[in-house]
């Protein structure tokens, strides 16, 4: 009987503990907690290098909006310009007069700018965007209550810094890849080459034309900085790297640009000095200048006297070039103005 009652109070008691205990954690989980944030994926090809993680700064699709918010908003610069100004959706997010450099790929990046300036990660280059480039006025968003929640619900942060709009924009910017050009698919064994872009092909990935060296096949940039041989004499606007370094070996050094959708990137080089792709072939096969920092694969002994390409060489050249375009990437509504 006795040892009954006891059970039974040990029980009751045991309810009353479990209970309070439960009650208790309750209270602790409808804390208020900040939404959790879904990663995100950047998609592309397997034959592609593999993206590069930027650990200090994980892609979610919440970091991803807010950045494409901010990059269409002209709340960052003080004189009416977005970043979308100058990196037009509908031209590879490049522009045809300023010359920009279009905002592709660039997640693979790890220099930036013409005369690479900027070096490190993306998020080093919106650093600079934002702090240098466009001097962006941050009080402006902190007076926003639309900004301050986004930021609060992306960065678990009260004040919103250049850095957090850096990171933003550095999401938005990572997440614009391109990879569904006529060459991809060809790539991805879905649709065909005619005749004329395979031989252009084949000229530009042998030591025919040997284009591949500097832009290889997959990114089409080697993401490096070279002289090839635009120019004979050099000044403030033709000396590329040199004016960052000072080092005599970086003169008429610039960066590589992708050749993915440069049909859609008119006109060319740092400067646009060359209005369509057949005065680039032309230049490349004919108008190379021997200087002492051209790069070495332009003097190479079957090159002296330029690519020796046929009319109809440099014409399937460039419609190789041609099938570098992805039609899809202007159309696409994950990267368009948000507002
Ligand atoms: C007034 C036109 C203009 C606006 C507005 C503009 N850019 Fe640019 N952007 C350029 C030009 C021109 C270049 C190439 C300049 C150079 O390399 O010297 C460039 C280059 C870049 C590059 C380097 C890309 C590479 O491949 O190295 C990045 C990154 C970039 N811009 C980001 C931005 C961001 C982010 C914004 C908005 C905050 C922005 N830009 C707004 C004109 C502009
Ligand atoms: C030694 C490295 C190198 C080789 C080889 C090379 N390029 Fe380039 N290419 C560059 C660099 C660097 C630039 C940018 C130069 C500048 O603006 O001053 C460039 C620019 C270009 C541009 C202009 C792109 C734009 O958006 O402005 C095209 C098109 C191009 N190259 C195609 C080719 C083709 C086709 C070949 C082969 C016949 C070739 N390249 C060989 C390094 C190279």
């Amino acid at each position: 009987m006795k040892t009954a009652t006891i059970t039974k109070r040990i029980i009751v008691v045991s309810l009353i503990l479990f209970t309070l205990i439960y009650s208790c954690r309750k209270e602790e989980v409808s804390e208020p907690q900040p939404p959790a944030l879904t990663p995100y994926e950047v998609v592309y090809p397997g034959w592609i290098p593999q993206l590069p993680e930027n650990g200090a700064n994980p892609m979610t699709v919440e970091g991803v909006a807010l950045g494409r918010r901010l990059y269409y908003d002209t709340l960052l610069s003080n004189n009416g310009q977005s970043c979308s100004s100058c990196h037009n959706q509908n031209l590879s997010f490049s522009d045809s007069t300023v010359n920009s450099l279009p905002h592709i790929n660039l997640g693979w990046n790890f220099a930036f700018l013409w005369n690479g300036h900027v070096q490190g990660t993306l998020e080093d280059a919106m650093m600079f965007e934002v702090e240098q480039f466009f001097q962006t006025d941050i009080s402006r968003l902190n007076a926003s209550t639309f900004y301050r929640a986004e930021f609060k619900k992306v960065f678990r942060t009260e004040v919103i810094t250049s850095r957090e709009v850096a990171f933003a924009l550095a999401q938005f910017v990572r997440s614009i890849v391109t990879f569904d050009s006529r060459f991809d698919r060809y790539m991805g064994f879905v649709e065909m080459l005619n005749m004329q872009e395979l031989s252009g092909y084949s000229i530009f990935n042998s030591e025919r034309g040997d284009c591949f060296h500097c832009h290889p096949v997959g990114l089409f940039t080697d993401n490096r900085f070279h002289n090839n041989g635009l120019d004979s004499v050099y000044n403030p606007q033709t000396w590329g790297v040199y004016g960052e370094t000072g080092d005599p070996s970086d003169m008429g050094k610039y960066k590589t640009p992708s050749l993915r959708n440069v049909a859609l990137t008119a006109p060319y080089m740092h400067d646009g000095r060359f209005a369509t792709l057949e005065d680039v072939v032309m230049f490349y096969n004919t108008g190379v200048n021997i200087t002492s920092t051209v790069d070495p694969i332009m003097t190479k002994p079957n090159h002296v006297y330029g690519l020796n390409l046929s009319v109809q060489e440099m014409s399937d050249l460039v419609a190789f070039l041609r099938c570098l375009t992805d039609t899809s990437l202007a159309g696409n509504p994950a990267y368009s103005n948000p507002w």
